[in-house]
């Protein structure tokens, strides 16, 4: 039995303290709008407030017409560039693109064959982590969360850098480079610490290859016989290509922007992006799509009744099924409406390799999903608004037909972002020097103290 202390356990006086939480602390809903405050810093419309300008990139999922909000096909492009036309030339040209991106976002437009080529090299010169990083920061203080080990490597690295709080344009960009460079290794490191403490399995640590592309240095360190054909190393490139920006905006991305107002070092910004991208509703909805599709999977008994999967989605949006949420994960954007174009090109890739793997019939009711899930949303909320899928609902799909751990979707999603995140904490410091500093509207009534003695 739990010891108590004055008198009751400490649950008790847990519940105590949530009912006293929960007793002074209403906030009404309508106050948002009585007050004109945005919520979640979203206009009446929906769009997001302005916060901000930027070179960096465009995310468009509709037009105004007359103050109007009208549905359109999105299209995502990286400093005026679409995104589909990189990940097309790329593949035309049979290379890797993730290390050209990151150029691109970081320095304003594509870079020369010369220019690609010092940078990626100078990448893998600062893959490796400092000495002794692994042993004492990731092998000692294993995490059953990559996310969560990721955040806190990158705060350690504060001090593991010999200039670690100069904020000059120099010393931005050296320490963005090593980041880009070592955050694969530091989540494929922590990866495997993880399945040792946690899962009980064994751990390797294969020596890095100069010469290969991220991707492939991560393939390299996941699989045991360090066996990954051109093709899977070229499909988690794209992976990493679509998901290394998406404007300011994004909550991860804001954050690193707001603590990189104050002046802050880059390790603490970018953990605490990480944190931001962690979230079920951000980056952490690719993990929550598998899970709500494994439970479908699992109680569903006709995959191919558009009536049964609807009954399950409707449930999933009635918080009887599920996580509770509400949501289906995977579904909806702040910005997009009819279309997303990542989850569009993660489609086609996800059909591609599920044929391959034998796995069409997951395939089938992912498709399934996506074509039912507004409706279902429309009618069981009430809501007109349009969504469509967004890059979480196909991603953690091709990264299982690629054999890449559940523990890692996620974190993929961070190692590749952290080029839009250096490059926007850059953009801010550089070109923006005001600290975010936004109001919060009081609507605590004025009280009188009352002595100790006195209080009821
Ligand atoms: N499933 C069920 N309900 C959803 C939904 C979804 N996929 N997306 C939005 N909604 C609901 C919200 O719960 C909210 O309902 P409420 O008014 O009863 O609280 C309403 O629609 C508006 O939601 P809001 O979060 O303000 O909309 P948004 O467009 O700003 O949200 C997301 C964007 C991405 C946060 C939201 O669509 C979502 O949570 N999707 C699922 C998580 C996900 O896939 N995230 C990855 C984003 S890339």
């Amino acid at each position: 039995m739990e010891k108590q202390v004055k008198g009751k356990t400490r649950q008790e006086t847990l519940a105590d303290l949530c009912e006293e939480f929960r007793a002074n602390n209403k906030i009404a809903p309508e106050s948002f709008d009585l007050y004109n405050v945005k919520r979640g810093l979203r206009n009446p419309d929906g769009t997001g407030v302005m916060a901000g300008l930027t070179l960096i990139c465009n995310v468009h999922g509709y037009l105004i017409d007359d103050g109007e909000r009208i549905p359109d096909e999105g299209r995502l492009t990286y400093r005026g560039i679409d995104v589909c036309d990189i990940v097309e030339g790329c593949a035309r040209e049979n290379r890797f693109g993730f290390e050209e991106v990151s150029w691109l976002l970081l320095f304003g437009k594509q870079p020369t064959r010369e220019q690609l080529e010092r940078f990626s090299a100078v990448i893998n010169s600062y893959r490796e982590l400092p000495e002794y990083f692994a042993e004492d920061m990731i092998i000692k203080a294993p995490s059953r969360n990559i996310m969560n080990k990721l955040a806190r490597s990158v705060l350690a690295l504060y001090s593991y850098d010999d200039n670690p709080d100069d904020i000059s344009l120099e010393n931005n960009m050296r320490q963005s480079m090593q980041l880009i460079a070592r955050l694969p290794t530091i989540m494929t490191y922590a990866y495997q610490v993880k399945r040792r403490h946690y899962d009980k399995q064994s751990m390797f640590f294969h020596p890095l290859n100069p010469e290969h592309s991220t991707a492939e240095a991560i393939l390299n360190a996941i699989r045991p016989d360090r066996q990954f054909t051109d093709e899977e190393a070229k499909l988690l490139d794209l992976c990493m290509m679509i998901h290394a920006e998406h404007g300011g905006g994004n909550n991860s991305t804001f954050t690193a922007r707001v603590l990189s107002s104050t002046g802050t070092d880059i390790y603490s910004a970018i953990s605490a992006a990480i944190g931001s991208l962690k979230g079920p509703r951000h980056g952490g909805a690719n993990h929550r799509v598998m899970m709500m599709m494994g439970d479908l999977m699992q109680n569903v008994k006709d995959w191919e009744s558009d009536a049964q999967v609807k009954d399950y989605l409707a449930r999933i949006v009635r918080k009887e099924v599920g996580d509770h949420s509400g949501l289906i994960y995977g579904m909806g954007h702040a910005v997009y409406t009819i279309s997303d174009p990542r989850a569009v090109i993660l489609k086609q890739k996800a059909r591609k390799i599920a044929g391959e793997r034998g796995m069409l019939r997951e395939f089938d009711l992912f498709e399934r999903v996506e074509r039912l899930a507004p409706e279902v949303f429309a009618g069981v909320k009430g809501d007109s608004k349009v969504i469509s899928a967004n890059v979480d609902f196909y991603s953690g799909l091709v990264y299982e037909c690629l054999g890449i751990p559940s523990d890692l979707y996620t974190p993929l999603f961070a190692v590749s972002r952290i080029a839009g995140w250096c490059a926007h904490r850059i953009e801010e410091i550089e070109t923006c020097g005001r600290i975010m500093r936004p109001a919060y509207r009081s609507l605590a009534q004025q009280k009188t103290y009352i002595p100790l003695d006195e209080r009821r």
